[in-house]
């Protein structure tokens, strides 16, 4: 039977997959495009009220249940709905592998001063193979295992993820731009609270940094072997998680307008404004490499644990953990295909969007809250057992959780855009 090896092992392996892409690709784009730090507001609100009380409940869910998020889900007659979760898991992963194998090549572009564009870059078919090293590094880790491969690589990576950002953010305190990215985070237009939209992106920001819905809390959680304080460190973990945002925010925005440049940039962000504005900065390629290699870091310790979710599944039906991996691997690369190829010359899209940015969306949008309603509403409303004791985590999450997500949901239909 797999365990964390101690407490702060599991801590490190729920923040590697808390803190990814979401922090410091996504969280600016968001802040960016939603009017600025006004966004705070509701993504502090969504983060802290309602993200934490069902992480904890699903991290002591799987606690209590101790298996892989179908077997827990079969244990009330609910398998489907754990097969449903390892899909969206899955599908998830199939488009944040082909981002992270982007970032792996930015660390190298970066080193060699940036002279292929992102458009050059991802119009070519060399996307492809950074995606399938992406996928290959993946694999390996979750290879050895929950100890020896998750935790371990998690105490590795999360010590050096806030090393990076320390040292980006002290070199971005200097640059001219420093200050008016602090007012554009910290005095911001409180106007664009009225817009439905912006309470649906903060929703949907926090949960998805938050790793909820995905089984990933379920399935770390049937790791633990100790007691451990679980709303303690689930506080510690979602601060945390903030932390490393709100630091993302003050690392990219400060090089966006020290250029003069626009920070609503959508996902282009990271990968377009930055490296145009980095370039030209003092020391810009070693700039470059150390915020792609914490990108890096921040993306393979969550692309772990959401490839742990459906390898768990497959070892609690009699697979091995290698045979596991190698099967999601082959699963992997089919169903990343069409977002692999969708900014390459084959131009795979969907609904007039590239696929990555259709799939992307879907998930976020519709994907992550039915997943996240289902594992609120089965583990208060249809257990037997009290998961947790505390009355006002089970308060919300029993209640507040569902009809945020039921309303969040329905503002899709009545607001769209
Ligand atoms: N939380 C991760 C991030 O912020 C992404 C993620 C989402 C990982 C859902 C697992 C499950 O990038």
């Amino acid at each position: 039977m797999s365990e964390w090896s101690s407490k702060l092992g599991f801590v490190f392996a729920v923040i590697g997959s808390a803190v990814g892409l979401g922090n410091i690709w996504r969280f600016p784009f968001q802040v960016g495009n939603n009017g600025g730090g006004a966004f705070l507001i509701p993504y502090l609100f969504a983060t802290f009220f309602f993200g934490l009380p069902l992480m904890v409940v699903a991290i002591k869910a799987g606690e209590r249940m101790g298996t892989d998020i179908v077997k827990s889900f079969s244990e009330m007659k609910k398998g489907y709905f754990g097969w449903f979760i390892a899909v969206v898991a899955t599908l998830i992963l199939s488009y944040y592998l082909v981002i992270t194998g982007w970032v792996i090549a930015f660390i190298l572009f970066s080193l060699t001063g940036f002279t292929t564009s992102f458009g050059e870059f991802t119009s070519s078919l060399k996307p492809l193979v950074y995606w399938i090293v992406a996928l290959g590094f993946t694999g390996l880790i979750v290879s050895y295992g929950v100890e020896d491969g998750i935790e371990r690589a998690a105490s590795i990576f999360i010590p050096l993820i806030f090393i990076f950002l320390a040292v980006l953010a002290v070199y971005n305190s200097t640059l001219s731009g420093f200050g008016e990215a602090m007012d554009f985070f910290l005095n911001p237009d409180y106007a664009v609270l009225m817009e439905p939209r912006i309470w649906r992106s903060a929703f949907g920001q926090a949960f998805f940094s938050l790793s909820l819905g995905m089984g990933i809390l379920l399935t770390y959680g049937s790791y633990i072997g100790d007691e451990m304080n679980i709303p303690k460190l689930s506080v510690i973990i979602a601060l945390s998680n903030f932390a490393v945002a709100f630091l993302g925010g003050l690392v990219i925005f400060p090089v966006v307008f020290t250029k003069g440049l626009e920070p609503s940039q959508g996902a282009k962000l990271a990968f377009v404004t930055l490296p145009s504005a980095m370039a030209g900065l003092p020391f810009g390629n070693v700039l470059g490499a150390v915020f792609f290699s914490l990108l890096f870091l921040a993306a393979v310790s969550s692309s772990i644990s959401l490839l742990e979710v459906p390898v768990a599944v497959a070892i609690g039906r009699g697979t091995s953990r290698t045979r596991a991996i190698g099967s999601m691997l082959v699963i992997l690369f089919m169903a990343g295909l069409p977002s692999a190829l969708s900014y390459t010359s084959a131009g795979v899209s969907m609904s007039g969007m590239p696929f990555l940015d259709f799939i992307d969306e879907s998930i976020s949008d519709i994907g992550l809250p039915i997943t996240a309603l289902i594992i609120a509403v089965t583990f208060t409303w249809l257990t037997d057992e009290e998961i947790t004791d505390v009355k006002t985590i089970d308060v919300i999450v029993r209640y507040l959780v569902p009809a945020a997500l039921v309303v969040l949901m329905a503002t899709e239909v009545v607001y769209p855009v």
